[in-house]
Order: structure tokens, then C-alpha cells, then sequence
């Protein structure tokens, strides 16, 4: 009787085994307390339950399709701000997330726990690591003048319906214009079906701003970990399932990546604090190996509402725009007949750019 017991005990053994470790087991780092875990993303009780909402209650209200198109134009203009990745990852230091339910301690901790957490999991996958170290870098927007809820928090497509896996989506959106419009509120709005993540806009945040640096300095991190950076704030995608009707197989490859990543950038987060200092040499030379030197991080353009003098002789106005404006510009214009052979354009957008 107890060796049949031993032998189906060694049956199940066996069986779990070639299974695999169960994923949940493996990727939480053992100082995270299996009793605390559950406690993750908890956004409604806690000290910080209030000032998480609000921000939220923001960014919901505020951020549709002409906003983030604004935030692209003017965080990817011409002017820019120069600094080593360390220098942005310790600059964290002043930053605490007002989004996070889970930690009340300065963001830069959480960089480094992260790549702590895989450094153990993925000793063999530095560019793994050093994604874990640098993943919040674009955080630094707040540092600048961006107000939290655009820069931190969970993402969401904006452009076509918002579904129920985004956070407080019940109590949230009914201030936002783009939940009642038409062109945006269906299941696809402006998007076609697998027409692919590269081509959908997101509320924007630091995951689109980093993937950005790093992008525009060709930072040779490998393209699984770009998309962790992109997409590690989009929950409701990676998390919850949803959305999928947009993605193409790209995003599909990229889904369990995504997947692998946030495991540790949530199951890390502790009270624990690394030694910074200690662990700073090893990640520089990560630094050096795939974002060396001296970074040029885009910056802020303040974009002014423009006037221009325009001949009759140009053709109509959205003639004139589409030769004069970048591509993402909606312009609005106020004709004022000025005599026979002209008018006057007055630009009163901020999303203008001239060429
Ligand atoms: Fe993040
Ligand atoms: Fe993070």
C-alpha cells in the first residue's frame, strides 16, 4: 500500500514535470511573500486608494485621439535634452508614481528590483535585465512637466471603443468627448481589424516615450524587448485578454514576452530596498553594451497657435495644409477676407507644426 502510494506520488512528480514549473512559482522572486502577492494592483482599498482614482479619473477624462496626437507631436520635435541612461534611471529617485497601488517609495527602486528579479530568473538575457532596469525610464516626462496622468499609469487604445478591462472604466470615461463620438466608440472606431499595435494609438505615456528614445538613438536592445517597454503598461491587453481583434501575429509573437516581463515588474515590487550603489557597475555595463553614451532624449516643444498670411492664390484652405502642415495636424481655420487677393489664416491649434 505504501509503495503504490510512493509510485503515484512519483507519477504526479513526474507529471508536474513535464508540465513545466508553474510559471507563477518561478518568475516571483522568493523575497516577495506568497501572502502578499494576491495584494498586487489592488486599486480599491489602501492609503493610496484615493489619489490612485483621481489619477485615473484624469487620464480618462483627458486623454482621447486629438490629445494623443498632440503629446506625439510635441515630445517627438526637434529640441533635446541630453543624459546618460543611469543619470535618467537615478533621476527616478524623484519621481513616486501616483498610479501605483503598490509602492510609496521612489521609482528607481523599482527599476533596479525589477532587473534584479530577472538578472536571478534569466541570468543568461542581459539585455532582459538591463530592459528591467531602464522599463520606467520614461517617467522622467513627469520630471519635466507632464502632468502624471499622462505619463504614468495602465494604457489603452484611444481611437475606437473603450472596453471593460480598463481600469474604473465604469465610473471614469463619461467625461471623455471620444466615448460619445461616433468615429470612435465602435469596436474598431478608426482601426482595422489585425491591423497591428505598431499602428494604434495608446494613451500616452512613458511606455511610448522610451521606446521612442531608444529608438530614435538605435539602442540595439533586441525587438522582444522594445515591445516589453512599449506595451508592459497595456493591461488590458497582456493582461486581460483584450483587444486582440487589433493585433496582427507580430504582436501575437510578442504577447508572451510582454507576458514574461510583467511578471517581474509587478512581483518584485517590495519594502526592501536594493543596494543602488552596489549593483550600479554591472548595469553600467549593460548600459554601455546596448545604450551607450550620452542619450538625446526628446523634449518638450511648445507648440504656439500660429498666423500666417495666405494668397487667394494658394487654393483652399486644407489644400494649403496638407502642403504646409505635418501629418497629424488638424488646423482650424478662421478666414478673414482682407480684399480681394488674400486672406488671413489664423491657426488656433496647438497641434500645428509647419514644416
Ligand atoms: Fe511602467
Ligand atoms: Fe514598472
Amino acid at each position: 500500500m505504501l509503495c503504490k502510494s510512493k509510485f503515484i506520488f512519483f507519477v504526479f512528480v513526474c507529471f508536474l514535470h513535464l508540465q513545466g514549473p508553474d510559471p507563477n512559482l518561478v518568475y516571483q522572486p522568493n523575497r516577495t511573500p506568497k501572502s502578499q502577492r494576491k495584494d498586487f494592483r489592488n486599486f480599491e482599498t489602501g492609503s493610496v486608494a484615493e489619489h490612485v482614482y483621481n489619477t485615473y479619473k484624469l487620464m480618462h477624462t483627458n486623454q482621447n485621439v486629438d490629445f494623443v496626437k498632440r503629446k506625439h507631436l510635441e515630445w517627438s520635435g526637434c529640441s533635446h535634452t541630453e543624459m546618460s541612461m543611469m543619470d535618467a534611471v537615478m533621476s527616478l529617485d524623484q519621481l513616486v508614481d501616483e498610479s501605483d497601488p503598490d509602492v510609496d517609495f521612489p521609482n528607481s527602486f523599482h527599476a533596479f528590483q525589477t532587473a534584479e528579479g530577472i538578472r536571478n530568473e534569466h541570468p543568461d538575457k542581459d539585455w532582459f535585465q538591463l530592459v528591467g532596469l531602464i522599463h520606467d525610464v520614461g517617467k522622467v516626462m513627469a520630471l519635466w512637466g507632464e502632468p502624471q496622468w499622462a505619463v504614468v499609469g495602465d494604457t489603452f487604445p484611444v481611437g475606437c471603443a473603450f472596453q471593460n478591462s480598463i481600469v474604473f472604466r465604469d465610473s471614469t470615461f463619461q467625461d471623455n468627448p471620444d466615448d460619445t463620438n461616433p468615429s470612435y466608440n465602435s469596436k474598431y472606431g478608426i482601426y482595422k481589424p489585425n491591423c497591428g499595435l505598431d499602428n494604434v494609438l495608446l494613451s500616452w505615456g512613458h511606455d511610448e516615450y522610451l521606446y521612442r528614445v531608444l529608438q530614435f538613438n538605435k539602442c540595439s536592445i533586441p525587438e522582444e524587448g522594445l515591445n516589453m517597454i512599449r506595451y508592459h503598461s497595456f493591461y488590458p491587453w497582456h493582461s486581460q485578454g483584450d483587444y486582440m481583434y487589433l493585433c496582427n501575429d507580430k504582436d501575437l509573437r510578442m504577447l508572451p514576452w510582454v507576458n514574461e516581463f510583467n511578471k517581474f515588474d509587478l512581483y518584485t515590487k517590495a519594502a526592501e530596498l536594493p543596494d543602488v550603489k552596489k549593483l550600479c557597475p554591472y548595469y553600467q555595463s549593460l548600459i554601455d553594451k546596448y545604450c551607450p553614451g550620452i542619450l538625446k532624449c526628446r523634449h518638450k516643444v511648445a507648440l504656439q497657435p500660429t498666423r500666417v498670411q495666405m494668397s487667394t492664390g494658394a487654393g483652399n484652405p486644407d489644400t494649403w495644409a496638407r502642403t504646409h502642415c505635418t501629418a497629424w495636424a488638424t488646423v482650424e481655420f478662421n478666414l478673414r477676407r482682407g480684399g480681394a487677393f488674400s486672406c488671413e489664416v489664423v491657426i488656433n491649434t496647438i497641434m500645428f507644426r509647419l514644416k
